[in-house]
C-alpha cells in the first residue's frame, strides 16, 4: 500500500520533467528553423550603378598631298627706258644740269669740244652718274679742265674722255648716260647706262 503511493508520487514529478523538455526542444527547433530560414531565404538586391565610359579613339589617315596653283605676276622686262633730258638750245658751253635718269642724278653739260660718247652738232654733250665709283660720292664739275672731281677723296674724271679716272682711288671709269640727238628737233634722249653704277649689282634692279 505504502509502495504504491509513492511510486504514485514519483510518476506526478516525472511528468513535469517530460513535458518541460519537449517544450524547451520545441522552442530550440523553432529559432534553429527560424535562423535556418533567414539565412536559407532568397532575398532581393536593389543596385545602383552608374557606368561611366572614356573612349579614346585614334585615327590615323593617309598623308594628303595638296597642290596649289597661284597665279604668277606676269615678269617684267628690265630694260632702259628713252627719256628726253633737253633739247640743245636749252644748253650752254660748259654750264652743267642736273637730271634724273631711271633713279639715278646725272650730270648732263655740253662741253664745248667734241667728246667720248657726244650727242649733238659738235658731239660735245655728254652725261655721266653724279656718283664716283670709289666709294659713291657726288661730283663737282671742273669747267677749265672739263673734269668732274669727288668731293670725298678727289678723285677727278675725265668727262670728254669717256669719264675715265685721271687722279685719286677710284678705278673705275664713270658711268656714261648713253645718249640719242634728234637732229630735228634738238631733242637729246638718255637711252642707257652704259656701266655699272657704285653700289649697285644691277642698274635695273
Ligand atoms: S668716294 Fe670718291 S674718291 Fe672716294
Amino acid at each position: 500500500m505504502v509502495m504504491s503511493e509513492e511510486k504514485e508520487r514519483g510518476e506526478k514529478k516525472a511528468r513535469p520533467d517530460s513535458t518541460r523538455r519537449a517544450v524547451v526542444a520545441a522552442a530550440g527547433a523553432l529559432v534553429v528553423g527560424g535562423v535556418v530560414g533567414y539565412l536559407l531565404a532568397p532575398r532581393e538586391r536593389v543596385v545602383t550603378e552608374t557606368l561611366t565610359q572614356t573612349v579614346t579613339q585614334t585615327v590615323t589617315q593617309p598623308p594628303q598631298t595638296v597642290t596649289v596653283t597661284q597665279p604668277q605676276p606676269a615678269p617684267v622686262a628690265k630694260r632702259y627706258e628713252r627719256v628726253k633730258l633737253a633739247n640743245i638750245r636749252d644748253l650752254v658751253d660748259k654750264r652743267p644740269v642736273f637730271k634724273q635718269y631711271m633713279g639715278y642724278n646725272v650730270l648732263l653739260v655740253k662741253l664745248g669740244e667734241p667728246a667720248v660718247g657726244g650727242v649733238g652738232p659738235r658731239g660735245d654733250v655728254v652725261a655721266f652718274v653724279n656718283q664716283c665709283t670709289h666709294m659713291g660720292g657726288p661730283l663737282v664739275y671742273l669747267p677749265d679742265v672739263n673734269c668732274a672731281v669727288c668731293q670725298i677723296h678727289f678723285t677727278q674724271f675725265d668727262l670728254a674722255r669717256g669719264g675715265k679716272q685721271v687722279t685719286g682711288h677710284a678705278t673705275e671709269f664713270l658711268p656714261q648716260v648713253e645718249l640719242e640727238y634728234d637732229a630735228a628737233t634738238g631733242d637729246i634722249y638718255a637711252v642707257g647706262i652704259n656701266q655699272l653704277v657704285y653700289g649697285k649689282y644691277d642698274n635695273l634692279a
